[in-house]
């Protein structure tokens, strides 16, 4: 426990530390650096596409060769990591495009790892994009209505991770929420000989309403009901804890939150029950509003995203997912 000064003479004066930018400098606490941020980007088929996601200004649909030469700009301004999305040319009901060797996925992986060697890829592992109906399992209907089914899709979240290894990913991240997901995959990992691979898994992902512009990026809306039979209700913080102990205990080498903002208390619980790296999922939504806002002359955009990246470093996240992850690291380098 650090010891707190009293009140009593000599008097305690905070402002001392703050009265010049070197002196706040030196006792800054909290730092953010380019090392920390990674660069969620969405790939389609095609080449030479670039088609804009209206309710994210910056971010784009990226055809293979387009999403290559702007992960040369992440890698300029110091960005380690991209998180890859895909958007499949068709989507059936057994999510085939997740899992096809010469999907978009691993397509754009095998581009990014002949011109950026280097750069960390990790892929996203989840059904929804490649649904027709936009869940993140596979669906069965009966008498109770549509259900997503845990155990029928472990197979194909594992056969994903495998396709993404295999072409050269260097994580793979499920965000499903599927049970026992991180356990299936780890095995299917190890037993393909990827035993080297790490599992960057969305350990507490609740059901957020700040998915929204995402769902419009990657073409994954649900076509009927919504995930929370899946994902985590937003009320609870001992579940969040207990789901991120089950997915450490299932072989998880790093733990995310999400989305960031709205938790900030999960993810200083996280940090500091487990200490395990830990990221923070500054989600669409939330890029959205910054945006919004901004564009409006309301806010200071820069100000607003460096602020909200800082309260979730000093929440205790170590790695910093966020779709402005290129301009940010170039903010760094402009000091
Ligand atoms: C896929 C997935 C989602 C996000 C990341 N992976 C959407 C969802 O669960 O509906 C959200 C990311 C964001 O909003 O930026 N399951």
């Amino acid at each position: 426990m650090p010891a707190y000064p009293s009140a009593s003479f000599p008097a305690y004066r905070m402002r001392r530390l703050r009265r010049t930018p070197m002196l706040r400098r030196l006792v800054a606490e909290t730092r953010i650096s380019a090392d920390q941020l990674v660069w969620p980007c969405f790939a389609r088929p095609g080449r030479r596409q670039r088609r804009p996601v209206p309710t994210m200004p910056g971010v784009f649909q990226l055809s293979p060769d387009e999403l290559v030469r702007e992960a040369g700009r992440a890698v300029e301004a110091g960005v380690p990591a991209l998180l890859l999305f895909g958007i499949p040319a068709a989507k059936d009901e057994r999510a085939s495009g997740a899992y096809a060797r010469n999907g978009i996925v691993p397509q754009t992986i095998r581009s990014l790892k002949r011109e950026h060697p280097d750069l960390l890829v990790i892929a996203d592992v989840c059904l929804c994009e490649y649904m027709s109906h936009g869940h993140c399992g596979i669906v069965r209907t009966g008498a109770g209505g549509p259900r997503v089914d845990n155990d029928a899709t472990l197979d194909l979240l594992a056969r994903s991770a495998v396709c993404y290894a295999e072409a050269g990913a260097d994580l793979v991240a499920p965000s499903d929420m599927m049970d026992g997901r991180v356990r299936a995959i780890r095995e299917a990992l190890d037993r393909q000989g990827f035993t080297d691979t790490p599992i960057l898994s969305y350990a507490a992902k609740f059901a957020s309403s700040f998915y929204g512009p995402f769902r419009e990026a990657a073409e994954s809306a649900p076509r009927f009901g919504d995930r929370r039979s899946y994902q985590m209700d937003p009320r609870n913080a001992e579940e969040a804890v207990r789901e991120v102990a089950l997915d450490i205990a299932e072989g998880a080498d790093l733990v995310m939150v999400k989305p960031a903002l709205a938790c900030l208390d999960l993810i200083h619980r996280v940090k500091t029950t487990f200490g395990y790296p830990t990221a923070a999922y500054a989600v669409s939504g939330e890029y959205a509003m910054i945006k919004a806002a901004a564009e409006r002359g309301w806010l200071d955009e820069r100000a607003v995203t460096m602020e909200t990246l800082l309260s979730m470093r000093r929440a205790g996240a170590d790695i910093l997912i966020t779709y402005a992850a290129i301009e940010v690291a170039q903010w760094l380098r402009e000091g």
